[in-house]
């Protein structure tokens, strides 16, 4: 997973990091070289998902548009103050709500987001909730059910590009659903944890979906989403 670590910024890739605790980078030690990060391979096969993400979007989503957003972050880092970072999350919220570093952080943090949203993703996922976790959900939201609609509500109301969120709400002590607006993540707001993503902006699903978005996210969530990893995040939160 990581090579030569003096030299090279590291993108961790196994699907079981909690990429929101992970130190994800390394600096040479006196931290004057710039840094490069990598796009971190998919912990799937890109033909794993279809037919409910074809190979097809996952080809260019991945290899293109995630991609596009690791190439950026390397362009601009070496210029910016930010290449102290000891984290990419640490870019993130260090370049949230500066206008100023706006280019940075939309990259930055679509670069977490996509690693994340892959994360969020398995063959054979959704259904059931393991135990435990199944209870929390009944607890919080009333039933899977219940969670299910307020996750295609936030995708069908989430104007233009973005992501829906299952977070833990630490001011609530409650799980909930957030959605956001283009590279905005929860990373910035200090009292959520991420659980899970579903990636809402057209290319994630628009060669298969067409404008059909609510069909989309109620595909990840019936099929793909995956459990095992929002019970790791949440008992790491
Ligand atoms: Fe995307």
């Amino acid at each position: 997973m990581t090579t030569d670590l003096s030299r090279r910024q590291i993108l961790a890739t196994a699907a079981t990091t909690i990429l929101a605790s992970s130190p994800l980078w390394a600096h040479a030690a006196d931290k004057t070289e710039a840094p490069r990060f990598e796009l971190p391979a998919l912990p799937w096969d890109a033909a794993a998902l279809d037919p409910v993400i074809s190979a097809s979007t996952i080809a260019q989503h991945h290899g293109k548009h995630h991609a596009a957003y690791v190439n950026n972050l390397n362009r601009l880092l070496p210029t910016s103050t930010l290449i102290d970072a000891d984290s990419l999350v640490e870019i993130v919220q260090r370049s949230a709500r500066n206008e100023a570093r706006r280019p940075i952080f939309n990259n930055a943090a679509q670069v977490w987001n996509h690693t994340f949203y892959w994360q969020s993703l398995r063959p054979k996922g959704g259904g059931t909730p393991p135990l435990e976790l199944a209870k929390r959900i009944d607890a919080d939201f009333g039933s899977l059910t219940a969670l299910r609609e307020a996750t295609l509500t936030a995708a069908t109301e989430q104007f233009g590009a973005g992501w829906v969120w299952l977070v833990l709400d630490k001011s609530q002590k409650k799980l909930a659903v957030v959605k956001t607006g283009n590279a905005d993540t929860p990373l910035t707001q200090e009292n959520l944890v991420p659980l899970a993503t579903i990636d809402v902006w057209e290319h994630a699903y628009y060669l298969d979906y067409q404008s059909r978005r609510k069909d989309y996210a109620a595909a990840v969530f019936d099929k793909l989403l995956n459990w095992d990893f929002v019970a790791a995040n949440l008992a790491k939160a």
